[in-house]
């Protein structure tokens, strides 16, 4: 039989015990708390920048030539193209508050824009959204000065050329009033399809951030 002093020694220790595993459970608890804390903190807190990727191409002209309504060369084009726009934030779906633009770019001249997400379109959180784009242009072939248009009759004679498109918007980010700008240059290398409906393989192309103040003409 155990003597009384025993006893409490034994009851005191199993308070102590039970203190122990109590502090221990209050501080696992806590720390959870603070890692959530953290974690929604940042998901709300740090923007991650919207992606985009060109998942296909058809270029079916891109050609100088001259017209019978003017007078003068022009450099036309025509082409269709698939940009899957990825925003990787789990937490925050995007507004677009200014239309998203496409411009096509050859030896730093821009040839056209065309807008091809309106202003006010939202995208989920989380989400990669796939939109066609479908875009012909016809320019004088001033816009093209003597450099570009010998890179043009360079790039024709090789069959192959490169046509950059550039992306640039204007997004929202829910729980976030600045605006953010986005601007992505997708570098593309392009054959020109042969008529009528035959598929063109197209390795899928990333489009990467580029700053604006890169001056064009
Ligand atoms: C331009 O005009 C000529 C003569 O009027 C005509 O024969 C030709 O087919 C026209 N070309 C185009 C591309 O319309
Ligand atoms: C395309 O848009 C830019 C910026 O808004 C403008 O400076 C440029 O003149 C436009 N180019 C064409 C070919 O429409
Ligand atoms: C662009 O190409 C497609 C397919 O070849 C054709 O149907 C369409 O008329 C062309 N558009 C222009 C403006 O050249
Ligand atoms: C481009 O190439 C095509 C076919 O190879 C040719 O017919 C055309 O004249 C060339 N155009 C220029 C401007 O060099």
């Amino acid at each position: 039989m155990a003597s009384p002093r025993r006893n409490r020694t034994l009851y005191l220790s199993t308070i102590q015990d039970n203190w122990r595993w109590f502090t221990a459970f209050v501080v696992v608890i806590a720390l959870a708390l603070v890692v959530a804390a953290v974690v929604v903190g940042e998901a709300f807190a740090v923007i991650h920048d919207v992606q985009a990727k060109v998942e296909d191409v058809r270029l079916d002209t891109f050609a100088l030539y001259t017209t019978n309504h003017t007078a003068g060369l022009f450099a036309g084009g025509n082409i269709s193209v698939a940009v899957a726009v990825r925003n990787p934030n789990w937490a925050m779906s995007m507004e677009y508050t200014k239309p998203l633009v496409a411009a096509f770019v050859f030896f730093q001249r821009r040839l056209h824009n065309a807008s091809f997400v309106e202003e006010g379109r939202s995208q989920r959180r989380s989400s990669t959204r796939l939109h066609l784009l479908h875009a012909a242009w016809e320019v004088p072939s001033q816009v093209l000065d003597t450099a570009a248009m010998e890179e043009f009759e360079k790039q024709n004679a090789t069959g192959v050329f490169d046509l950059e498109m550039r992306l640039s918007g204007e997004i929202k980010f829910l729980a976030h009033r600045k605006l953010r700008r986005m601007h992505l240059s997708c570098p593309l290398r392009l054959q020109v399809a042969p008529p009528g409906h035959e598929v063109v393989v197209f390795p899928p192309v990333e489009c990467v951030p580029f700053t604006p103040e890169n001056v064009y003409i």
